[in-house]
């Protein structure tokens, strides 16, 4: 019987919602046909954007989106994506299988679709092919109310209002396709191109975020922070509120990636024990950002991560469309649960990415629309936006299937959510056994508890012709007692528990 210890009397700091953020990027299918389908398709859309994916990512409560991209950012021209469809530039998108962008999805057709989720922006801007004055531009069209070029030119654009721009990144993973730069040639961009992204309104300020390293370039880490924490000027401030970490579950390494559905039990605990890795990385890259800011915190925003793996076959390679199993069902749980005990440092992550492409939430085909196991942890997960993490731990053991590769067998995180209810998301990685647990919430009586669990053998997926094989199924505890809560957590699952306490 594993002992799970959850002190509701102890907060440990605040889960911001967009721990749970999104990624869409002009990649393979993820824009087009993923989310956008124009006015014009027959596939049911409000303004482009089709009805069906919208819908299922509103359940989500999706807290914000990151887009151009990722590598595509450092090759978009903003203006290329404004004014009359038909006459906006087409381009060829040389990171992604040199498909023709034809800039039909924009900045307007971006701002869309962020309405219709009520979700908050994250724009990221070109700076390893754009120039200053472009990115300027972009954030004075999107944000300034007053006189102007750019107002006037979104105004003819058919948009009065400003919009929000809630953060901004400056540049992507400056250190590979964005530019292939040294972190202190980086590093000076960012100070200078940082400049000029205004703040326009005084009720509107934009969250700025640095490109920072891939995994475990702690030495990238290291020498932009030390560059943004220098200064000459006694007027100038911390420049950078955030600073980004790419972390992608491969199963070898980028160029060895495994595959997504035909995998074995070693290659499951492989990945699961890779996807571990993500938490000394934030604890590494936190002790050398700690080191450096000056007047507030900056914070790390993970916005790439989740599976990467061989694309399905017959697939446009370029693509990165990928199935998803039981095993990425686990990889989100760990993740996510992951941020949010990192979550006074982690303040936003994106998961790569939408749709269609990498670890997608949604999967569509034509007029067809599947939710993958992925979705579905984070539909169990959405009650910790927002809420205040607990203190809790859990028994566990190491289980796996050779030495090197040992992993515990339960992940947890416990937070107090908006609805004033203890939250509790457990996963189980073990692939065939099942564990009984105790879990013993101190000073409190329970009123309730409510579960639901995501749980299958750990190849299953869903597919156009089985769209509901993994889907969350109710769950109760075998008996709850004063503080105590007691059940058994089957083999390969993803559990939410919420309490009611009295
Ligand atoms: O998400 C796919 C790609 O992965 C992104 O474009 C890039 O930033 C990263 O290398």
């Amino acid at each position: 019987m594993a002992k799970f210890y959850i002190n509701p009397g102890h907060k440990l700091g605040h889960i911001n919602p967009e721990i749970q953020g999104h990624f869409a990027e002009h990649l393979g299918r993820c824009i087009y046909e993923g989310v956008y389908v124009g006015e014009d398709s027959e596939i049911p859309n409000v303004n482009g954007m089709r009805c069906d994916v919208v819908e299922a990512l509103k359940e989500l409560q999706i807290p914000v989106l990151r887009w151009p991209g990722g590598c595509f950012a450092d090759e978009y021209h903003w203006m290329d994506g404004i004014g009359p469809k038909e006459k906006r530039k087409k381009m060829i998108n040389t990171h992604w299988g040199g498909v023709v962008e034809d800039n039909s999805f924009g900045t307007h057709e971006f701002m869309e679709l962020c309405r219709q989720l009520g979700c908050k922006t994250y724009i990221n801007g070109n700076v390893g092919s754009g120039t200053v004055q472009e990115m300027s531009q972009w954030v004075e069209y999107m944000t300034f109310d007053g006189v102007s070029e750019m107002t006037e030119l979104r105004k003819a654009n058919g948009r009065e209002e400003p919009w929000t721009v809630d953060y901004f990144g400056v540049g992507n993973e400056n250190w590979g396709c964005g530019g292939f730069m040294t972190p202190e040639f980086y590093a000076n961009l960012y100070r200078q191109y940082q400049t000029y992204v205004r703040n326009y309104r005084e009720d509107h300020k934009i969250f700025k975020i640095a490109s920072g390293p891939n995994r475990d370039d702690y030495d990238w880490m290291e020498k932009v922070m030390s560059t943004l924490s220098y200064f000459r000027h006694p007027r100038s401030n911390q420049l950078t509120d955030g600073i980004s970490l790419h972390y992608y579950t491969h199963l070898h390494s980028s160029s060895d990636k495994g595959e997504a559905v035909d995998f074995d039990e070693y290659q499951w605990y492989k990945v699961l024990k890779r996807t571990m890795y993500m938490d000394e990385l934030i604890k590494k890259h936190s002790a050398i950002i700690q080191r450096y800011e000056r007047d507030y915190p900056v914070a790390l925003i993970v916005d790439e991560w989740g599976t990467w793996f061989n694309c399905e076959p017959g697939t446009n390679p370029g693509f990165l469309y990928q199935q998803n199993t039981m095993r990425d069902a686990l990889v989100a749980g760990i993740n996510l649960n992951i941020f949010n005990k990192h979550c006074d440092r982690v303040k936003m992550a994106n998961i790569a990415q939408m749709a269609n492409v990498l670890q997608a939430v949604v999967l569509t085909e034509g007029e067809q629309m599947i939710l993958t196991p992925t979705y579905h942890v984070f539909n169990l997960y959405k009650c910790h936006q927002g809420a205040e993490l607990l203190e809790s731990y859990i028994e566990t053991e190491e289980i796996g299937v050779v030495p090197e590769l040992m992993i515990p067998n339960l992940h947890e995180s416990v937070s107090l959510g908006v609805d004033g209810k203890v939250h509790i998301t457990l996963n189980n990685l073990s692939t065939d056994t099942a564990y009984p647990v105790e879990a013993v919430l101190t000073d409190t009586e329970i009123a309730e508890v409510k579960g639901e669990i995501l749980t299958q053998e750990m190849h299953a997926h869903n597919t156009f012709e089985e769209p509901e094989k993994v889907k969350p199924v109710d769950f109760k505890p075998d008996n709850v007692i004063g503080n105590k809560i007691m059940f058994t957590i089957p083999a390969c699952s993803v559990l939410h528990l919420e309490v009611a306490m009295k």
